[in-house]
């Protein structure tokens, strides 16, 4: 049994003042729920603030990037050795790391390294574009990035994987229950082939792109979706609460 995992996105969004008071709005609410792992991962400076509210408590703490080296003439980076102090879970790979900041697979690759020699926990996040997925080429694009970003790293059943299509990111246009759920399956399949069957049916596989209280049934129903990375609703206390609380009503 994986599971359950639901982890939200802040993104660039709140100050260290209003990350404080989003999370202090959630706390008691998400605590309250049980047998699913719930994760906030607000922007870098407000990490510390955040790890001291939610101290004690079963909420977790996430950073959104970090550098693959772990100290340096870096100017501007932040280094999973300091993240490791602070939190537990780094989100890796995102699309707009990629299509912004010019991430490849390469450092991708070199990133969730480092995050696992220092003890983090990735979340490791792939994707195909509107483009990719027009032109038929959503599994090449997927295999590609699995194999990219995983060479060389052993079999590791702690790694969590976010499938979010580009295309469904912050668009409103979320993907079906199905559609996703069958990508999914093959991302599971795509990872048993680079690791082993075992691990790939222990790695959680996450669902990320316009996911809302009012469409979270729709994927947490399939087999293979064992959570999500929420953006935009993760930024309302309300409707993150309701997705975790579904999550873990559904996959009971
Ligand atoms: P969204 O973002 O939920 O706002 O679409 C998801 C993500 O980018 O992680």
């Amino acid at each position: 049994m994986r599971r359950p995992l639901i982890a939200g996105n802040w993104k660039m969004n709140t100050t260290v003042g209003e990350a404080a008071t989003l999370v202090k709005d959630m706390l008691s609410a998400l605590s309250a729920v049980n047998g699913i792992d719930r994760i906030l991962c607000p922007p870098f400076i407000s990490l510390q603030r955040v790890s001291d509210i939610v101290k004690g408590s079963s909420v977790e703490v996430g950073a959104q990037n970090m550098y693959f080296k772990d100290k340096g003439a870096f100017t501007g980076e932040i280094s999973p050795l300091m993240l490791k102090e602070l939190c537990k879970y780094v989100i890796l790979g995102h699309s707009e790391r990629r299509q912004f900041f010019g991430e490849t697979d390469e450092t991708v690759n070199a990133k969730l390294k480092a995050a696992l020699a220092a003890g983090l926990l990735p979340i490791f996040c792939i994707g195909e574009s509107l483009e990719e997925n027009e032109a038929g080429r959503t599994k090449d694009i997927l295999a590609r990035q699995v194999t990219g970003g995983l060479k060389e790293i052993a079999a590791n059943k702690d790694l969590v994987i976010a499938y979010e299509p580009v295309w469904a990111i912050g668009t409103g246009k979320a993907a079906t229950g199905d559609q996703a759920g069958q990508t999914i399956a093959f991302i599971r399949n795509t990872l048993a082939s680079v690791w082993n069957n075992e691990t790939a049916q222990s790695v959680r596989i996450l669902y990320g792109g316009s996911v809302t209280s009012a469409n979270i049934a729709e994927f947490i129903s399939e087999p293979h979706i064992d959570g999500a990375l929420v953006g935009g609703a993760s930024l309302k206390a309300a409707d993150f609460i309701e997705i975790v609380r579904q999550t873990a009503a559904i996959k009971q």
